[in-house]
């Protein structure tokens, strides 16, 4: 019984994190139809509709699929999220995350582009539209929700080998002011044709 429990235990550490790039395919017009699950808290074409939640329309597919794996295997954790995830398999990750990287992130920025927060321009740009695959959208999410992901990785709550860093240096001042300068930019999003 106690060895059957350890290599229970030790199976599951050894089978390491799933990644985005271990899925199947993705299909856009199937993870439309899961979208419908998501809707109340991310829109249907991923514009939030509760500040406690992101805009993930238009974010990468391989991103957008890390996180929701990250949330089913409880890397990442949320009272919300981890029970939505929890429920989705390997092929409506890819279907779902597929749906929200088929539409267009257009960012607006109002505001002088040299007072953005020089220490996230290089990945994140002064507009908050992400530099590469890997980089997350903040054009527009809420100082709530930037502030809460901030103080995860400052906390280790949330772990990623670039952010965690990062996070790990910066004062309440200085996450309050970089969590106002995104949420502050305008974000349109729309279906690709
Ligand atoms: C009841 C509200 C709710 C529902 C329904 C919901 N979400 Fe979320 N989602 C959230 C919240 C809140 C967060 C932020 C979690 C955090 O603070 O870490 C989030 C975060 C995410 C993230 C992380 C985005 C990022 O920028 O890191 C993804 C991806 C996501 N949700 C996808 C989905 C998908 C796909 C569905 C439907 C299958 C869904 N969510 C359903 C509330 C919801
Ligand atoms: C070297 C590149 C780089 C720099 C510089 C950088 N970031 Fe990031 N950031 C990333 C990556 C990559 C992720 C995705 C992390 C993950 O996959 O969990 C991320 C994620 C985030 C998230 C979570 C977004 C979401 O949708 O959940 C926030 C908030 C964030 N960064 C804010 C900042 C701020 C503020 C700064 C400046 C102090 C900054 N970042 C600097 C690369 C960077």
């Amino acid at each position: 019984m106690r060895a059957a429990l350890t290599r229970a235990a030790g199976g599951v550490l050894l089978a390491g994190a799933a990644a985005a790039q271990d899925l199947p395919p993705g299909d856009p017009e199937a993870g439309r139809r899961i979208a419908g699950q998501c809707r109340t808290c991310h829109g249907i074409d991923g514009y939030a509709q509760i500040p406690i939640a992101p805009h993930i329309g238009g974010e990468p597919a391989g991103y957008l699929a890390d996180q929701l794996l990250a949330f089913r295997e409880g890397r990442r954790e949320h009272e919300m999220m981890s029970v939505v995830a929890a429920n989705l398999s390997d092929q409506q990750i890819a279907d779902v995350a597929a749906w929200y990287a088929a539409h267009e992130a257009v960012a607006t920025l109002a505001a002088d582009p040299a007072d953005a927060p020089q220490p996230c321009v290089a990945c994140h740009r002064a507009d908050g539209i992400g530099v590469t695959e890997d980089v997350p959208n903040l054009a527009a999410e809420s100082n709530i929700y930037i502030e809460t992901q901030l103080k995860a990785f400052r906390s280790g709550k949330r772990v990623h080998e670039v952010m965690s860093p990062i996070a790990a240096d910066l004062s309440d001042a200085e996450i309050r002011e970089f969590a106002d300068w995104y949420n502050d930019i305008a974000l349109d999003i729309q279906p690709m044709e």
